[in-house]
């Protein structure tokens, strides 16, 4: 059985049991716990009985605003870490956006980071001083990247180069010195990955004859990633990538295409970059299949900077979010994805092999082999995981399916041919390692009309999203029927039906969750994406998941206007949480920003940036 969250004795225990959650090796960590976590022990034993227990997140509560700067919770400092076009490697010039050419753009830091994930160095050990920050690069904002660029300008040949080299990921090394991290520039690790990055496609679609391409003879070799929303760090140290927003991509008409049904179902509806004005690749008519490439879960070796990331083909393709792994009891390896689109599916894949935490090469083919599953969400509080495997139910020759590859390539598809049930657009779904249970953010979905709610989408027209829970009753991630819950109900309250704790403050409520990350304690972070539509700053609420604090949100920071909050993530041992502010400025234009965040040097368009926040005289982030 997984344990439901206890109140644990010490901090070290806590630091102990996550990690071990987690499947990260703990060796020598009861030893570093206790130097790095001085006078952190909980305070149960010095408590009354009978009284209830103190808040895991007693930080003092941000109001809500909306303004053109940063702010963080009292008590806490926010490092600008690393900023758009900040140079990686050494004996680099100070960024000029006047002066921007592709070769220097993939030796700086991308535009729009999304996701963060920090690893530990050296590898295996659980270091919150040292480690490697890997970053997505999600999308570019042409109009706040180029002067007299305003929006929806097309973009030059020389300007879609650069718009390319801004896409992909950053690897970097960072350490902790004096309570302020640095970026090592010397290091071995450094690293950009871009659309043109040499990677291989693997697991069942590898070979495919679908996935012959212009780039690509054997359907094997490929190049790039683009459209990395959120992502996920393995216990083994590498990095999962979800490539979301992939179709916009293209020039030329889908429809046309001998993969005219997959790109309809797929979603194929704005063109949104002009890339195949100049490279046929992104051209349909040029390349029809090109997008089957792309849509996948990309697994890098961060440890390894002439590694060659992997398309993990056997987690399916859709508009992926992210991916978040949890070792099971025997080892297996459950991964969980957001399909991000209206009605759209969340997804569970179960290793065939088991983990073993002392080969890291076998652990990197785990993701290749196993069960992929959709959820099929029941009124009742039943969810069941409906297996999307070739030659079983309606996945057959009949429908259009020859192999498994196929099933994979066409995984929307083939959930709709299951029963899986739509969902308002998910984004991350990751497992509390605490307590074992699954968080799944639910952003929005406007589309829902009145007769189309169920009990897991209630609410039609829905602009807030919603957070939901689920778990096996066995504790075991490989079962086929889990339970759920509806954690909370976002929105302002009064303004729609909404469910949070009755004590949530004035600023309390969030709008349209999107990423989230799980501290010591197991408390939920969550990081909004939209709102602002409400009139309050995207940002960061923090919330207990179990006991008489349940669902209370606190807000804990807030964005500068235009942006949203992504990437959530802490360190090890809680005493660091690296946010992603993208898109600061929002839809307002280079020449004319909405705010100047975070230079404000009127030189200087806003600047999509990772923060570094720590508390002040140090401690555990939120409590
Ligand atoms: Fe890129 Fe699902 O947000
Ligand atoms: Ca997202
Ligand atoms: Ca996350
Ligand atoms: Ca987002």
């Amino acid at each position: 059985m997984k344990k439901r969250s206890t109140r644990p004795e010490s901090f070290e225990d806590v630091l102990d049991a996550y990690l071990a959650r987690r499947g990260f090796l703990k060796a020598g960590l009861a030893l570093g716990a206790a130097a790095i976590l001085p006078g952190c022990s909980q305070s149960d034993d010095k408590q009354p009985s009978g009284e209830p227990p103190l808040s895991t997140l007693s930080f003092t509560e941000l109001p809500h605003d909306l303004n053109e700067h940063f702010a963080v919770a009292e008590g806490y400092d926010a490092q600008v870490l690393v900023r758009w076009g900040d140079p990686l490697f050494e004996n680099m010039s100070g960024f000029d956006p006047r002066a921007q050419t592709a070769q220097e753009q993939e030796r700086r830091f991308g535009f729009n980071n999304d996701f963060i994930g920090f690893v530990s160095l050296p590898l295996g050990s659980s270091s919150s001083d040292h480690g490697l920050l890997v970053v997505n690069h999600e999308y570019t904002a042409p109009q706040l990247m180029h002067p007299g660029s305003p929006l929806g300008t097309q973009l030059s040949a020389a300007q879609a180069d650069v718009d390319i080299a801004a896409h992909g990921l950053s690897v970097i090394e960072i350490k902790r010195v004096d309570g302020q991290w640095q970026q090592i520039k010397n290091s071995q690790y450094t690293r950009r990955i871009t659309p043109n990055t040499p990677m291989k496609v693997s697991g069942p679609a590898a070979g495919n004859t679908r996935l012959k391409t212009i780039i690509s003879m054997d359907g094997v070799h490929t190049l790039g990633t683009y459209g990395n929303c959120a992502g996920g760090v393995t216990p083994w140290g590498t990095i999962l990538t979800g490539e979301e927003n992939v179709d916009g991509y293209f020039n030329g008409d889908a429809s046309q295409t001998s993969e005219a049904e997959n790109y309809a179902r797929f979603g194929v509806d704005v063109t949104y970059k002009n890339w195949g004005d100049y490279h046929p690749r992104w051209n349909f008519q040029e390349n029809p299949n090109e997008l089957l490439h792309m849509g996948w879960i990309v697994e890098i070796d961060p440890f390894d900077p002439n590694s060659t990331p992997r398309k993990r083909t056997a987690l399916g393709r859709c508009k992926h979010e992210g991916c978040n792994i949890y070792i099971t009891d025997d080892n297996h390896v459950a991964a969980y994805t957001g399909d991000d689109q209206r009605f759209e599916y969340i997804y569970k894949f179960i290793s065939r092999d088991r983990y073993d935490p002392n080969d890291r090469e076998a652990a990197m083919r785990l993701l290749d082999e196993g069960t992929l599953y959709v959820a099929k969400f029941h009124d009742d509080g039943r969810l069941s995981w409906l297996p999307l495997v070739y030659g079983e139910g309606p996945l057959t020759e009949a429908n259009g399916f020859r192999s498994q590859g196929d099933v994979c390539i066409d995984s929307r598809k083939a959930a709709d041919l299951v029963g899986a049930t739509p969902m308002d657009r998910p984004e991350d779904v990751e497992v509390n390692p605490v307590n074992g249970r699954v968080y799944a953010m639910l952003t929005n979905n406007s589309m829902r009309a009145e007769g189309q709610t169920d009990a897991v989408n209630p609410r039609a027209h829905n602009a807030h999203g919603q957070i939901v829970e689920f778990w096996p009753e066995s504790g075991d991630h490989r079962d086929a029927t889990f339970r759920w819950d509806l954690f909370l109900l976002a929105g302002k309250p009064g303004t729609v039906p909404t469910k949070y704790h009755p004590d949530i403050s004035e600023s309390g409520w969030l709008s349209c969750p999107d990423n989230c990350a799980f501290d010591l304690h197991g408390n939920l972070w969550i990081a909004t994406d939209g709102a602002e539509k409400s009139g309050v700053a995207d940002g960061v609420w923090a919330s207990e998941v179990e006991g008489p604090n349940r669902a209370l949100t606190k807000r804990f920071l807030r964005t500068p206007i235009g942006a949203e909050l992504c990437g959530p993530f802490f360190t090890p041992n809680n005493e660091t949480l690296f946010v992603s502010v993208q898109h600061p400025g929002g839809d307002s234009s280079f020449d004319a920003p909405d705010t100047r965040w975070p230079d404000f040097d009127a030189s200087l368009p806003p600047r999509p940036s990772v923060v570094a926040i720590s508390k002040r005289g140090g401690g555990p982030v939120g409590s």
